[in-house]
């Protein structure tokens, strides 16, 4: 069966043909990205394969259908960029990646905490020219803080699993527990007492209509003075304007971003000689205790190995009209 796959970069390429080498499915490789302008190159493929930054609105899902596509294959997790009422109605079926390595984005989360906390990132230019001043370089004892983990699922459980290593306090979020969390001594808490309690937040549930915003400006003023938070979730957990104020105020001592509420014009591509149009991203890079990564939590072997077995086999269960294990729908989300 024939594929188009949409915002193809080299490494996608490399891993997808890898693990089609005994699969025989057919995949066109289109670097560009899936939008309301971009629908046409997609005429004459019953499966289309996107990535997090394509758009799959309402309009575009019509656009779609038109030129004959049957079924999308999400080469990731998260399908909060895909409206799936229009989906279903149109009976586009839609699969995705469910787990492909936890690990991978936990242990990015941790390396945002640690790099904020020690402020190697400064550290290593300070070095590079010559300056071997420790001022401005103070951390703290990771050791004993408490943490609050938004979101205690497969991400969420390695990000403790890490934490509980490093001997921290941990505290959960979530309407549902987590056994394992619990063994490892994460106690659940009403988001609200998460807020004022904790050193750090990390945040690990979707981006859903009921999470969009949830650190916001009522949120910020709930915060412990001094406190980090980490997201490696997606962008529109957060109202940038609320965190923008809270660095400013220095309410905020510390934040690490993997993703960006208006990331999908940035982030995978190389902007270096771009005008930044984006004044509130521009913003945040200003601040010496920011530090964001464009989307690269997922970004290990492991993990594109996975995603690339695992979007081959939901191509291959869709040709061959069998259950589809990794289906989404309204319906059932
Ligand atoms: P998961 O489905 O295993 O866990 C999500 C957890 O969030 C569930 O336990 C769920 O009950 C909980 N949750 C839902 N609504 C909540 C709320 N309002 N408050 C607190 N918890 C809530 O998902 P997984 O695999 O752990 O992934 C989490 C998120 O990480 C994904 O939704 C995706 O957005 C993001 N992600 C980011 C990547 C990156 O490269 N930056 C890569 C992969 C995933």
């Amino acid at each position: 069966m024939k594929t188009a796959v949409f915002s193809t970069k080299p490494y996608d390429r490399e891993f997808l043909e890898q693990a089609n080498e005994t699969k025989g499915q057919e995949l066109i490789f289109l670097e560009s990205r899936l939008t309301q302008h971009t629908i046409k190159l997609a005429e004459g493929f019953e499966s289309i394969c996107v990535f997090v930054n394509d758009q799959l609105n309402a309009a575009v899902l019509i656009g779609l259908k038109k030129v004959g596509v049957k079924h999308i294959a999400l080469r990731c997790a998260g399908y909060n960029h895909v409206d799936l009422a229009s989906a279903d109605e149109l009976g586009l079926v839609v699969t995705r990646v469910p787990a492909y390595s936890p690990y991978a984005v936990a242990e990015h989360a941790i390396a945002l905490i640690l790099s904020l906390n020690r402020k190697t990132y400064w550290a290593h230019s300070r070095v590079r020219d010559g300056n071997y001043s420790l001022d401005g370089l103070l951390g703290f004892d990771l050791h004993g803080k408490t943490v609050g983990i938004v979101g205690t699922g497969k991400i969420g459980q390695c990000l403790a699993e890490a934490l509980h290593g490093f001997g921290c306090k941990l505290l959960g979020v979530d309407q549902y527990e987590n056994e394992r969390c619990k063994e490892l001594g994460l106690n659940y808490v009403p988001f609200k007492d998460m807020l004022e309690q904790a050193d750090i937040i990390s945040l690990h549930c979707p981006l859903m209509p009921e999470t969009h915003h949830m650190i916001d400006n009522e949120a910020v003023a709930r915060m412990k003075p001094g406190v980090m938070i980490i997201n490696t979730s997606r962008g529109g957990l957060i109202d940038t304007k609320a965190v923008t104020d809270g660095l400013k105020s220095s309410k905020i001592g510390y934040m690490g971003l993997d993703v960006y509420e208006e990331e999908d014009e940035i982030f995978f591509e190389d902007k270096t000689f771009e005008m930044r149009l984006d004044d509130a991203f521009a913003r945040l890079t200003t601040f010496p205790n920011v530090l964001i990564t464009g989307h690269q939590a997922y970004f290990t072997r492991e993990a594109l190995t996975r995603i690339s077995e695992s979007t081959l086999a939901n191509l291959a269960e869709f040709e061959q009209s069998e259950t589809l294990t990794n289906r989404v729908s309204a319906a059932q989300s």
